[in-house]
């Protein structure tokens, strides 16, 4: 039986560097991401077997980028959210979003629970944004929650703690922009992911790219640990 891809997981990658390559300000590149990620869920609501796609849309140390460019960053969120609520309802996308959302502006939050709130019956697509998302973190508070529950640690109760495990384990990890590494995205549910990575930058990605890339999956053996 040819492989199923349940669950797609995208580090989106070089928005900055697609648009210094065009004399633009990094900012621009974001504006075309969230572009991509449009394009890229409403094909993933379409698509037959995808479940779940989880984005990197923030990670825990993109606060270190400077302040202009983070505000910048929350201020389309914002906006994406709002604009494209009707998307996620004409598409039957439930919203859903993995990490700590405390440290965002009010408003953001109130935005993201919201859309939580609209989508949440919805089943053709279940979309998970990554926000302010650390994945040792993750694991590292699932730890210490069954440590001080007096719980004991296995893979069965950490399995059951992470939060994002709740998404099941991803089957294809795509990382755009030309580097190889996992940058502490989902490392637990990606143990046994196939890894993809394309030098396209993301704005330039499109549903047509995923396309292939599943197809590649569907040629791949997958053993699990076995033979
Ligand atoms: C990485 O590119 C991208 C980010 C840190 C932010 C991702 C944000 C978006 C795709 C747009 C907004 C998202 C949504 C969900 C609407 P980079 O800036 O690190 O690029 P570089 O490696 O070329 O500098």
């Amino acid at each position: 039986m040819s492989n199923i891809a349940r669950h797609v997981a995208i580090i989106m990658d070089g928005n900055g560097r697609w648009a210094q390559e065009r004399g633009l300000k990094r900012v621009k590149g974001h504006e075309r991401g969230a572009e991509t990620v449009r394009s890229v869920t409403t094909f993933a609501s379409n698509h037959p077997e995808i479940e779940v796609l989880t984005l990197y849309a923030f990670s825990t140390e993109n606060w270190k980028r400077p302040k202009m460019e983070v505000d910048f960053l929350m201020r389309l969120l914002n906006r994406y959210l709002k604009n494209e609520m009707n998307t996620y309802i004409k598409h039957q996308i439930r919203f859903e979003t993995i990490g700590d959302l405390s440290r965002f502006p009010a408003a953001l939050q109130n935005q993201i629970s919201l859309m939580k709130e609209r989508t949440k019956e919805f089943k053709r697509l279940t979309q998970v944004l990554a926000l302010n998302y650390g994945s040792q973190d993750e694991i590292a508070r699932a730890a210490k929650s069954l440590c001080e529950a007096k719980k004991e640690i296995s893979v069965k109760s950490l399995q059951e703690s992470i939060e994002s495990s709740k998404f099941g384990p991803v089957d294809i990890l795509v990382r755009t922009g030309g580097d190889q590494r996992l940058s502490n995205f989902l490392l637990w549910q990606s143990a046994y992911a196939e890894l993809f990575f394309t030098q396209t930058l993301w704005p330039d990605f499109n549903p047509d790219e995923l396309e292939t890339i599943i197809s590649q999956f569907k040629q791949r053996t997958r053993r699990f640990g076995g033979i």
